[in-house]
């Protein structure tokens, strides 16, 4: 038997789909990249952004055929099947879907693939609960050298435009043991980078005032582990000890993922971000005063309800005055539901595009000239594998996340090695052992 996955969304989710193909291989499915092929079918949604429904609506009905000729079972499941309206519209249209499963319910997949398997059911099983945090999952794993370990669920900050809180429920942490001990064991299994997932890590709260800071210094005392990453913070919520262990513990990534998501402070305010232009860049400022060539990266929204040209200005002023190494943009979504959705100004589909493509403009403009300051400097790369364009050329990531591609031998893979710098390619470096 085997079983397809495609995952739409954040990493969050990626972690969630490897935990489903844990399961489903644990009862014997095996893992294939070939939908036709497929005994078992399941799609891990997103909803942040719109298009996502239009996708999944068209694939499920392609996928109708092949049930019809061969059978296949279809799973839908994560944060789309958490909205009413598409919960709705899945049992109106789409009945023939399998299971229905929502991000509250993933453990029970075992249990709810053995009641169409074995009882032939329809399973939909999609809750509404503020969530739990659920341990002891199989997992099968995308990677063989870098792992990313889900460290809290849930979001409390109800940022206006965004769907995350209402799909995803309440935060809750893993205890410290828990992922201290995940991460003990990926070091065994020869995973040299982990990175901590969460919505907004720096709110993460181990219990006995155990904080952020010291899961960072904890995971930083396992042997093995080389480069440790973490997304998402949230700017409000970045304590001094946190950007105290980031500078003390080399292995720490120092590109910073701050997600800004507006420059203007009246934009801010509408979206209930809970920090001002100027907050964000002092923090950036005492960012770079204490750790030593900190870089930065990024989510921008354009487009909010009510933003004017002088809201966007300010926006472009930050990219400008911060230098983001990468900055991921986004066109705003009206999300049903969030608060951002009722507002009564909508920015008219052209003027928000416009919008993104100056913003896109200046980022492109700037990356090149960014690059320069790799050349001629050593850089440490775990080596990922062999590039995907050329089968002779080995490619890997810098500590700030950039491509690297250099000749080399195959029993460097999954290795850190020193890499110097000696071309810039806009989107990726070369250079040589
Ligand atoms: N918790 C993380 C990531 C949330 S989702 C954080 O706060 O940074 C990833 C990104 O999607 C967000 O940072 C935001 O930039 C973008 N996003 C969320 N909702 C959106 C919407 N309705 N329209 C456009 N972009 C959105
Ligand atoms: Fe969404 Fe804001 Fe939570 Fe991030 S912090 S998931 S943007 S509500
Ligand atoms: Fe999407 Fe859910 Fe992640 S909405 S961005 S998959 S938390």
């Amino acid at each position: 038997m085997k079983y397809y996955i495609t995952t739409m969304g954040c990493q969050l989710n990626e972690n969630d789909s490897e935990k489903l193909s844990g399961i489903v291989e644990k009862m014997g499915y095996e893992k294939t990249e070939s939908l036709a092929e497929a005994d078992l079918v399941i799609y891990n949604t997103c909803c942040v952004r719109e298009n996502a429904e239009e996708r999944l609506f068209g694939k499920l009905g392609e996928l109708k055929k092949q049930k019809e000729e061969k059978g296949t079972i279809i799973a839908i499941g994560g944060c789309m099947m958490q909205e009413p309206h598409i919960l709705e519209k899945m049992k109106q249209s789409y009945n023939y879907t399998d299971i229905i499963f929502g991000t509250h319910t993933l453990h029970k997949f075992e249990e709810d693939l053995k009641k169409v398997l074995e009882e032939r059911k329809k399973v939909r099983d999609v809750i509404d609960i503020d969530g739990e945090v659920i341990e002891g999952l199989p997992i099968s794993r995308n990677d063989k050298y870098k792992a990313s370990v889900t460290i809290m669920y849930g979001c409390n900050n109800f940022c206006s435009y965004c769907i995350v809180p209402y799909v995803r429920g309440r935060e809750r942490s893993r205890q410290p043991e828990k992922i201290l001990n995940e991460i003990k064991s990926l070091a065994t299994q020869g995973y040299k980078e982990i990175t901590l997932l969460g919505q907004n890590v720096n709110s993460y709260d181990g219990g006995n005032d155990y904080k952020f800071a010291n899961l960072l210094d904890d995971v930083c005392k396992i042997n093995g582990i080389e480069r440790i990453r973490f997304i998402s913070p949230h700017p409000k919520d970045f304590t001094d000890d946190v950007i105290e262990a980031i500078s003390k513990n080399d292995k720490i990534s120092k590109i910073i993922h701050l997600p800004l998501q507006a420059g203007s402070t009246r934009v801010l305010k509408e979206m209930n971000r809970k920090y001002t232009k100027e907050q964000y860049l002092q923090l950036v400022e005492k960012m770079k005063n204490k750790i030593p060539n900190v870089l930065f990266s990024t989510d921008i929204i354009v487009g909010f309800p009510g933003e004017t040209e002088e809201d966007f200005e300010d926006t472009l002023d930050v990219v400008r005055k911060v230098n983001f190494e990468q900055i991921f943009m986004f066109i705003y979504s009206r999300r049903i539901g969030t608060v951002a959705d009722k507002m009564p100004n909508q920015i008219p589909e052209e003027i928000k595009h416009n919008r993104f493509e100056r913003l896109k403009e200046l980022y492109d403009s700037k990356v090149s000239i960014n690059n320069q300051k790799y050349i001629g400097t050593t850089q440490k790369i775990l080596v990922d594998g062999y590039s995907k364009n050329d089968a002779s050329i080995l490619t890997g990531r810098t500590d700030s996340n950039k491509v690297v591609n250099f000749q080399g031998t195959e029993d460097l893979v999954g290795k850190m090695i020193n890499i110097k710098i000696t071309e810039e390619h806009k989107w990726y470096l070369k250079g040589e052992i």
